[in-house]
C-alpha cells in the first residue's frame, strides 16, 4: 500500500498502471485503474498524486491524457484538487472510512444489465441479489409485527420463535422431521459454523475437511487453531472409499462437509455415499457438520434430501446441519441456522449469548416473511441461474476454448480448469480490467494448489457475465507476466 510518505511519485504510480497504449480511451483505462487501486487499499487515501507532467513522462503519454485522467478521477470522487497544492486521492461521497474500505472495495460490485466500463464486476462472491421490490413489499407486510415486537425486550438467543418454527417446518417438508427446539437461528451459516467449532473443538484438534472447500470455513478452522486434514473433491466427486479411509486414519474430532453442490466444485454427493459417510463418522465417534447452504439450488436434478434424513434411527446424535438464506434469498439478510440435537442447541445458544446476545428482530421478521415465499422466489431464481450458467458457459467457450469444466447439477459457479497454473496472475491482471476474481488456490487447504483453477460464479446477469469474460480475455491476452504479488485481502463467498 502506498501511504508512507503521502506523496506518490510519477514512476511509482506508472509502475502500478496498465500500458496506456490500448484499444479503449487511455484516460478512461488509467482513471479506472487508479480508482481500483484506491478502492483496493493499494493507494491510500489523502495521498498526493504525481504532478501531471511527471506522470505523463513516466507513462510515456501526453499531458492532455493525464489531465483527462485526473479530471475523471475528480468527477467520480476519487480525487480532490486544491489550487497550488496538487491532486489528492479520495473516496466518493458516502464511501466508508479507512478501516473498512478494503472490504468495501469488494462491495463495488455487480452491475445491473450491461456492465459499464467503469464498474468493477465481482466474480469473487457467489451470492445472488434479491429483487428490490421483494424487499419493499416484505418491509410493508412486516411493519405491524415489528411494532408489536417493539413492546418486548427483543432478545432471542435461540432465534425468533416463529422463525425457528418456520425453519423446522421447511426441514420437515424437505423430508426430515424437525421440531423448533432443534433449530438455532444464527447470523448466517458462517456464524453457525464458528459457534460449533468454538463449542466442540479446542486448539490442536483434528478436523476433516474437503479440499478444495469453502475458504471462510477453512479460515475459521485456522483461527480456532485446529489441525485440518482433508479429502479431495475432484470433478468426479468424493469417493466413499477415500472418505471412509480418512475417518479411519485420522479419527477427527469433527468433519465439515458440503455435500450439496459443493463450493467450489458444484459436485453433489450420491445418496449411497451419504450413508457410508454417516457410518464412517459414527464409527470414529466424530461430530459431522454438514453445510447445506447450497442444497436448494438444484438446477438439473431434484433437490437433494437433507443429509440427516439418511441417518439410521438414533444415528444423528453427533450430526449438525448448517443452512442459510444467503444463496436462496439474500446474503444481506445475514440469516442462517443450525439443526442439531435440542440439548446441543441449548449449549450453542449459551455460547452465542456471549458473543451477540441474539440476532436482530427486524432481520428475522424479514426472513420469516421471505421464507414463506421460498418456493415462488426459488422458481424464478433457479430459472435465472440456468440462463446465466448457459450464458457464462457460452462466453467461456467463445473466449477460452482451451478451458474446461464439468457442468454442475446445481449451485452457483463453475470450477474451471485453465490447463496451466496461471490463476493468480490472471486474477491480478483481471482486477486492472475491472473484474474481481480470486484464484482457485483460495479454496485450497494448503497454499500453492488449484492455481490452474478459477471458480466463476453465474450469479450476475447474463450481460454482465459476458462482459466479465470479455474483460478476462483482455486480461489474459496481456500475457503471462508475473502477478504483482502485492499483499491484499482475499475475500470470497
Ligand atoms: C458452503 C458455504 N457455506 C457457508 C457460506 C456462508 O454463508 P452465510 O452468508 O450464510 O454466512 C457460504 C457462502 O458462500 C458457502 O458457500
Amino acid at each position: 500500500m502506498v501511504d508512507a510518505d503521502r506523496t506518490l511519485g510519477g514512476r511509482r504510480l506508472a509502475g502500478m498502471l496498465p500500458d496506456p497504449s490500448g484499444a479503449r480511451p487511455a484516460y478512461r483505462r488509467l482513471a479506472h485503474a487508479i480508482s481500483a487501486l484506491i478502492l483496493d487499499g493499494r493507494i491510500a487515501l489523502h495521498v498526493r498524486l504525481p504532478a501531471e507532467r511527471d506522470l505523463a513522462v513516466a507513462l510515456g503519454t501526453s499531458r492532455t491524457t493525464v489531465t483527462a485522467v485526473y479530471d475523471l478521477l475528480r468527477e467520480n470522487g476519487y480525487a480532490h484538487s486544491r489550487q497550488g497544492a496538487g491532486t489528492w486521492t479520495a473516496l466518493p461521497e458516502g464511501s466508508a472510512p479507512n478501516g473498512v474500505r478494503r472490504l468495501l472495495a469488494a462491495e463495488n460490485t455487480a452491475v445491473e444489465g450491461a456492465a459499464a466500463e467503469d464498474t468493477v464486476i465481482d466474480l469473487a462472491r457467489a451470492a445472488p441479489g434479491l429483487p428490490g421490490q421483494e424487499l419493499t413489499d416484505t418491509l410493508a407486510r412486516i411493519a405491524p409485527r415489528l411494532a408489536e415486537q417493539a413492546h418486548t425486550p427483543g432478545y432471542h438467543p435461540y432465534g425468533l420463535p416463529e422463525l425457528r418454527a418456520a425453519i423446522a417446518g421447511r426441514f420437515t417438508r424437505r423430508g426430515l422431521a424437525t421440531v423448533p427446539e432443534q433449530i438455532l437461528v444464527t447470523s448466517g451459516a458462517q456464524h453457525a459454523l464458528t459457534l460449533v467449532l468454538g463449542l466442540l473443538c479446542g486448539p490442536g484438534d483434528r478436523v476433516l475437511t474437503e479440499n478444495p472447500s469453502y475458504p471462510n470455513a477453512l479460515e475459521a478452522m485456522r483461527r480456532a487453531r485446529l489441525r485440518t486434514l482433508s479429502v479431495p473433491v475432484t470433478d468426479e466427486g468424493w469417493g466413499a472409499d477415500v472418505v471412509e479411509a480418512a475417518f479411519r486414519a485420522s479419527v477427527p474430532q469433527l468433519a465439515y462437509l458440503i455435500p450439496d453442490f459443493h463450493n467450489p466444485t458444484g459436485c453433489l454427493m450420491p445418496e449411497e455415499e451419504r450413508t457410508r459417510v454417516l457410518r464412517a463418522a459414527q464409527r470414529s465417534g466424530s461430530w459431522l457438520v454438514v453445510d447445506e447452504t447450497l442444497a436448494e439450488l438444484a438446477l438439473d436434478v431434484p433437490a437433494p434430501l437433507p443429509f440427516a434424513s439418511h441417518a439410521p434411527p438414533g444415528g444423528a446424535a453427533k450430526l449438525i446441519t448448517v443452512g442459510s438464506m444467503s444463496k436462496t434469498h439474500w446474503a444481506g439478510l445475514r440469516i442462517g441456522w443450525l439443526r442439531a440435537p435440542a440439548r446441543l442447541v441449548t449449549e450453542l445458544a449459551g455460547q452465542r449469548v456471549a458473543t451477540d446476545m441474539g440476532g436482530s428482530v427486524l432481520d428475522q421478521l424479514v426472513a420469516l416473511d421471505l421464507l414463506g415465499r421460498t418456493d415462488e422466489l426459488l422458481r424464478d431464481r433457479l430459472e435465472g441461474l440456468r440462463e446465466q450458467r448457459a450464458a457464462l458457459g457460452a462466453a467461456l467457450d467463445e473466449h477460452f476454448p482451451a478451458w474446461s469444466w464439468s457442468l454442475p447439477p446445481g449451485g452457483l459457479s463453475l470450477w474451471v480448469d485453465l490447463g496451466e497454473p496461471v490463476a493468480s496472475a490472471l486474477a491480478e491482471r483481471a482486477r486492472a480490467k475491472g473484474v474481481r476474481i480470486e484464484s482457485g488456490s483460495c479454496f485450497a487447504t494448503d497454499p500453492g494448489i488449484f492455481e490452474q483453477r478459477l471458480r466463476i460464479p453465474y450469479t450476475a446477469p447474463s450481460a454482465t457475465l459476458r462482459e466479465a469474460v470479455r474483460r478476462l480475455a483482455v486480461a489474459s491476452a496481456d500475457g503471462p507476466g508475473p502477478a504483482s504479488g502485492a499483499a491484499r485481502p482475499r475475500w470470497v463467498a
